[in-house]
């Protein structure tokens, strides 16, 4: 057996040596390297299209293989399209060099994207040592309330995988997951500077089954903006700030009909946020944000550690007939420190927000001789052992 394999990969270099292509006898299959498909990573040279022929040539293997991006070297890429379906029922990406994008100058075509990867199922990316800078702060500086680029998309996919992915500066958001079912994002690191406008780190939307665990993100944004569509979303042990911390939408502008349902944030610390956990969602829309937990959460000087919003994005207070239904939201096991005395907000429509339950919170200013305070209205639901204190409605 043994002999078979090596004699198998003897005669793959034999028959085909100029595709430099590399059979890995353990579980990668065929290695394709994008040096060996033109790319440079020189920093300079475009390798957009070397990067895209070694990605079609593994797209397109019926068996198990690899598309290799290697260490040391950086990809300047303009932009990068990797669609599917592909033939195989999974492909993997090891991704260990630097892909870094053009400044806004330089800037080719539609400015919502730059990395974009559609329709693939079954994708690996192990990217220890890997990194996609987005280069951002051209934009950042001339181009604030432009239309600027998310760094990296997953558009349809099922049964994605992403470890180790570091994510730097992007222009707009980080990462952008759409139309997914399953995906795990494991140890990444997610990080642009505090005053970067719109950099979130992840925002997913239409999506079910997303976890994203054991990660650091660190931007100018939201860490996690979970908008309308979404299902099952489970974020676990991240460490989030600075930026303005876990957001389940907005929802319902323009009067839209948006779903929001079982999302479990769990064992997760915000460090300097202008949010924690919070609900946003705009006068005037409909449907439902239910079955949210936020459990076991530390604080520090965060500003508004938790809030719901429904008078999201107008300035008076509005009683609008209708309103995205906020129910069953758990609080469990925060804390630490509020950077404002107002700790807990709890701005509900006129319809009202049912069954929230506070379950030991112990949220303290970080003024020193300040004590934090909760606000509240058209709140129901239950308070066991909170701090500070909040009395809800039956
Ligand atoms: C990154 O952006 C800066 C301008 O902000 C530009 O000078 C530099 O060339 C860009 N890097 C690449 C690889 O294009
Ligand atoms: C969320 O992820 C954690 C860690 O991977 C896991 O233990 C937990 O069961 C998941 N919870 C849900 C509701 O999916
Ligand atoms: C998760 O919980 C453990 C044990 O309480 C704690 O040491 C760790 O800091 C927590 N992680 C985050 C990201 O909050």
């Amino acid at each position: 057996m043994q002999r078979l394999i090596i004699c198998c990969i003897l005669i793959h270099f034999f028959v085909s040596p100029t595709l430099s292509i590399r059979i890995n006898a353990a579980t990668q299959g065929t290695l394709v390297n994008v040096i060996d498909q033109g790319a440079r990573g020189d920093g300079k040279t475009d390798d957009s299209n070397a990067i895209l022929s070694a990605w079609q040539r593994v797209c397109g293997m019926a068996g198990p293989a690899t598309l290799v991006i290697p260490a040391g070297k950086v990809f300047f890429v303009k932009r990068l399209e990797l669609d599917g379906p592909c033939k195989a029922q999974s492909v993997r990406i090891q991704f260990a060099g630097k892909i870094v994008a053009p400044s806004l100058d330089a800037w080719v075509g539609d400015k919502g994207k730059w990395i974009v990867i559609s329709n693939v199922n079954g994708l690996t990316i192990d990217a220890e040592g890997g990194n996609i800078d987005g280069n951002g702060s051209s934009w950042w500086e001339k181009c604030k309330s432009c239309q600027r680029p998310t760094s990296l998309r997953f558009h349809n996919c099922n049964g994605l995988v992403v470890n180790s992915l570091s994510m730097t500066n992007s222009a707009g958001a980080h990462i952008s997951v759409n139309g997914c079912n399953g995906a795990i994002f494991s140890h990444m690191n997610v990080i642009a500077p505090e005053h970067s406008p719109n950099t979130d780190g992840f925002d997913i939307a239409n999506s079910k089954f997303v976890t994203i665990q054991d990660s650091t993100i660190a931007t100018g944004d939201d860490c996690i903006a979970i908008n309308g569509g979404c299902s099952n979303i489970n974020a676990t042990r991240l460490f989030c700030g600075p930026g303005h911390g876990i957001s389940i939408g907005s929802l319902g502008r323009g009067g839209a009909r948006e779903t929001v349902e079982e999302v479990y944030v769990h064992n997760c610390s915000f460090i300097g946020t202008t949010n924690g956990a919070r609900i946003k969602t705009w006068p005037g829309g409909s449907g439902y944000a239910r079955k949210i937990t936020f459990d076991q959460i530390i604080l520090k000087n965060a500003q508004n550690p938790i809030i719901i919003d429904q008078n999201y994005g107008v300035k008076q207070l509005s009683s609008s007939e209708q309103a995205v239904m906020v129910s069953e939201v758990t609080y469990r096991g925060f804390v630490g420190t509020s950077a404002k005395d107002l700790a807990i907000l709890l701005k509900c429509s006129t319809l009202g927000c049912f069954n929230i339950v506070f379950d030991n919170v112990d949220i303290v200013s970080s003024q020193p001789g300040k004590s934090a305070y909760a606000s509240y209205y058209n709140a129901h639901g239950s308070v066991t052992n909170t701090v500070p204190k909040i009395s809800l409605f039956k």
